[in-house]
């Protein structure tokens, strides 16, 4: 046999490593994902710049109409609860909801594609507890992709890593090979996710938490179930082996934003209900995650909050420098509930007259207090009250000069500034119940002024 020269066997070596490379699993290569400040920001830009979103609890709990948790809460044998598969057929309709966000002023949309019921809303080789391979027979994120792509808004992916039909998930030691299951349905799921859908612009993680495990409990002998103290975490021998997970998402969708609740580093943190409305932080990207009408999930013959309430709280998180996401739970037939639509329609014709108050906006400089919160833009700086403390508003100084000040969309403020503070004071058909915005002109950015802490009561 003719011998091969050297550079040959060289070339076949590389081309065979090489090979060998593309199809080894992204687990055996969980390279860390570098990544400067200036780029972090420049990814987060979209985000930051979006400011409202719209998050959608949808699933098989929407029949039962009793929220999400309905299987966990009533205890609900799980081939009892697959059945629900079987009715599942929803009129669904991702463009009506997509408009339906457009409508109210939200850049982006959250789906579950999958909840802690396990029932995905897609194809997927690893599970046969789809909406693909059950009653329904449809893709529902590849439609709701190309929905939410087609009306200009950006695409969120939900997924929950734990999955309630796996006994794994309770005794991630005493049952290893079911939680091992549920691990490897995890990581080739997300893997589908990223991959058959084109670009997904947030992966929004939920009860990935390693401590999250037996619902943050242990089983101790001759105790019971033993919920672990603050502080205290797992020590099990499971591992949900995130790392690896994170090296996929990295390497599928680069550009992907990722809250922080599955153990992997975050590009945003997620805060959780109206009472976790939190502090202004403008270092560290965050979202409040909250109810449109007091439930996740479905649940029938829930009012939407008011009006007010809606723009007062868009406005408190915008002034502490985050993201709301107002979820929505469908109906079992795939439609938001009437009442909720037009609450969503109102939220849209206020962001319509006042949007410049906070889209693009950053959170400050004047913190947020009983008055309410303000944000800024380039040379403009918005005040949002929400509480006028007397005839007056007081704020403290700032280095900078405003040159103007104006009700947006309104008339001129009245206000005079000296070294102490400034004063501003609208007219008393310009005072909103809702929302007073009032735009300060400066002579120069407001980027550069440190937040400050506003003592108006
Ligand atoms: C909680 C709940 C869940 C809901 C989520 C939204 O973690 O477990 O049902 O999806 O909050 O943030």
């Amino acid at each position: 046999m003719k011998k091969l020269p050297v550079t040959n066997v060289r070339t076949i070596l590389l081309v065979f490593l090489m090979m060998v490379a593309a199809h080894t699993s992204v687990r055996a290569s969980a390279l860390p994902f570098a990544e400067t400040a200036e780029q972090h920001e420049a990814r987060m830009e979209w985000w930051r710049e979006a400011r409202f979103g719209m998050f959608i609890h949808f699933g098989l709990y929407a029949i039962p109409g009793r929220g999400e948790w309905v299987q966990w809460n009533e205890q609900i044998p799980v081939e009892e609860y697959a059945k629900l598969a079987d009715q599942f057929k929803p009129n669904f309709d991702p463009d009506s909801w997509a408009a339906t966000a457009k409508a109210a002023g939200m850049k982006y949309m959250v789906l579950t594609s999958r909840h802690h019921d396990g029932f995905s809303l897609f194809d997927s080789k690893a599970s046969d507890f789809t909406s693909m391979k059950t009653a329904a027979h449809r893709d529902f994120v590849a439609e709701y992709v190309t929905a939410v792509r087609k009306a200009g808004l950006h695409v969120g992916l939900y997924y929950s890593p734990l999955d309630w039909r796996f006994p794994g998930f309770f005794f991630p030691d005493l049952q290893r090979q079911s939680a091992e299951a549920m691990r490897e349905q995890y990581h080739r799921q997300v893997e589908e996710l990223l991959s058959n859908y084109g670009q997904i612009d947030v992966l929004w993680f939920d009860g990935g938490e390693t401590d999250w495990l037996n619902f943050g409990g242990d089983w101790v002998a001759g105790a019971g179930w033993k919920k672990r103290p603050k502080g205290e975490h797992y020590k099990g021998g499971f591992s949900w082996q995130h790392d690896e997970v994170y090296a996929a998402i990295r390497r599928l969708q680069p550009q992907i934003i990722i809250n922080g609740r599955a153990d992997m580093p975050e590009d945003f943190h997620s805060r959780e209900g109206d009472g976790a409305l939190g502090n202004f932080d403008n270092e560290h990207p965050w979202e409040l995650c909250t109810t449109l009408a007091g439930a996740w999930g479905y649940q029938p013959n829930r009012s939407p909050k008011p009006l007010k309430d809606c723009i007062q709280l868009l406005a408190k998180v915008a002034g502490r420098d985050g993201n709301l996401l107002l979820n929505v739970g469908p109906r079992p037939d795939g439609q938001i509930d009437p009442p909720q639509v037009q609450r969503l329609r109102e939220i849209g014709e206020w962001l319509g007259k006042y949007g410049a108050s906070i889209y693009s906006t950053r959170g400050g400089p004047f913190l947020p207090a009983d008055y309410g919160a303000s944000t800024h833009r380039d040379k403009t700086i918005y005040i949002h009250v929400l509480k006028w403390p007397g005839d007056k508003l007081v704020l403290p100084a700032i280095p900078a000069k405003v040159m103007s000040a104006s009700v947006l969309g309104g008339e001129v403020a009245s206000f005079s500034q000296t070294n102490k503070g400034i004063e501003i004071s609208v007219k008393p058909g310009e005072v909103s119940e809702v929302d007073t915005v009032i735009a300060l002109a400066l002579d120069q950015s407001a980027d550069g002024i440190k937040p400050i802490a506003v003592n108006a009561k």
